[in-house]
């Protein structure tokens, strides 16, 4: 069997990362990754693929920095002539980027069979593009494999169960890949030295969706909050590049001393943030759930999350870009006793889930 895996963006490395772990215990599966190239710095990109030993991308494609509908249709283009010479039988698509709706939409129209990884969530606000994509990309999958009992839901709703596809509740391949790495981790990363950092006395903050970097008022509501914030904690911010362009271009304070802005970090380095890290602050999709995978409370800078199950069992809080509200929602939750035992994400086991899928569906 020819699986042909599409990734483009930081997530979706590591996401890849989990399914190809279980792919390559499996001789009779052939994957072959296109990167299309949508991130590009090394700590955005090669950095994943290093560390965590993803098969090297047999195509990349180079295409990134475009507004959405040049990035998307240039992807399309790069994409099809790939997707016609390999002739896989299952195009695998992760998450909700430009990347994912350009690859599931150039295999459906070489009536090629499109897996969609963490199918089925709703942030139901039409005006992210992650909404449009992930919604789009649901609709043109035959398997949708479900991280959540909420995205389940979710497509039900929408009437799924009357489309010629397979829904399935698989887990999250990101708790595949937080389980399994963070017994290495700490053996490969040196970020708690090299940043001076000892214990829980730091928080753990990423900014980087268009909904916050797109609006000068929210970014700076947030940086306001955090500078305050760091007035009592340290705050550790490794910044996405979209982020430091505008933090810098807009010259928005930054300037106390203990909000640290970082360049991004390696996923290992990630995960030794994440392990000792007293709080998290972020508008990350995955970064919210990685902040229960590592049992830390966890303050979401937006005003919806998909992760809902979160929110419901008070493990996050939605705070969105007020820094009043920012404020109440840390020194609220700061001392908060919260128990993380529950099961909301799977056993760990989301990446083999998937291929077993695969491999029954006819
Ligand atoms: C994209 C996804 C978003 C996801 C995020 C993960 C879409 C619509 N958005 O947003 O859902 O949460 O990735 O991180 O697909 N840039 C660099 N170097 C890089 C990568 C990006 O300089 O390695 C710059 C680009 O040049 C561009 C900006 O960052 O100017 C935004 O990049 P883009 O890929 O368009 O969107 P993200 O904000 O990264
Ligand atoms: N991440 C990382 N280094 C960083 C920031 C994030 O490795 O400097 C990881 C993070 O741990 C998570 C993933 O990138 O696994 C989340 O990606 P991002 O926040 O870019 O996208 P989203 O999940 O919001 O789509």
């Amino acid at each position: 069997m020819k699986i042909i895996t599409i990734v483009g963006a930081r997530p979706q490395f590591i996401k890849a990362a989990a399914v190809s772990r279980e792919i390559s215990k499996r001789p009779e599966i052939n994957e072959i990754i296109i990167h299309t190239g949508q991130h590009f710095d090394k700590n955005m990109s090669d950095v994943f693929f290093e560390e965590m030993q993803i098969p090297t991308p047999r195509y990349r494609l180079n295409i990134n920095s475009l507004n959405h509908g040049a990035m998307t249709g240039r992807m399309l283009e790069g994409i099809e002539p790939v997707l016609l010479k390999e002739k896989p039988d299952y195009v695998l698509v992760y998450g909700d980027t430009n990347t994912t709706l350009a690859g599931a939409l150039a295999a459906k129209k070489l009536h090629i069979r499109v897996v969609h990884i963490e199918a089925g969530l709703r942030s139901y606000n039409m005006k992210m593009p992650e909404e449009i994509n992930r919604i789009l990309t649901d609709r043109i999958s035959d398997i949708l494999c479900c991280p959540t009992d909420k995205a389940i839901e979710n497509l039900k709703r929408e009437g799924f169960e009357h489309l010629p596809c397979q829904v399935v509740m698989t887990g999250d391949v990101m708790q595949d890949a937080a389980w399994y790495y963070r017994e290495v981790s700490a053996n490969k990363s040196n970020i708690m030295n090299e940043l001076g950092l000892a214990g829980e006395d730091f928080l753990l903050c990423t900014i980087h969706r268009a909904e916050n970097t797109d609006d000068v008022g929210r970014l700076t509501n947030i940086v306001n909050a955090l500078n305050e914030i760091a007035l009592e904690l340290e705050v550790i911010l490794p910044l996405h590049p979209r982020t430091k362009k505008i933090i810098n271009s807009m010259n928005i304070n930054h300037r106390t001393e203990n909000l640290k802005l970082i360049d991004p970090v390696s996923y290992f380095d990630m995960i030794e943030l994440l392990k000792y890290t007293r709080m998290v602050l972020t508008d990350s999709g995955g970064v919210q759930k990685e902040a229960f995978f590592f049992a830390k409370p966890c303050i979401t800078l937006r005003d919806e999350t998909e992760w809902v199950e979160l929110v419901d069992k008070g493990f996050n809080r939605l705070a969105g870009a007020e820094k009043e509200k920012i404020l109440n929602v840390y020194h609220e939750m700061k001392d908060e006793k919260i128990d993380f035992h529950v099961d909301l994400y799977g056993n760990g086991q989301a990446g083999k889930n998937i291929i077993n899928t695969i491999k029954n569906h006819h």
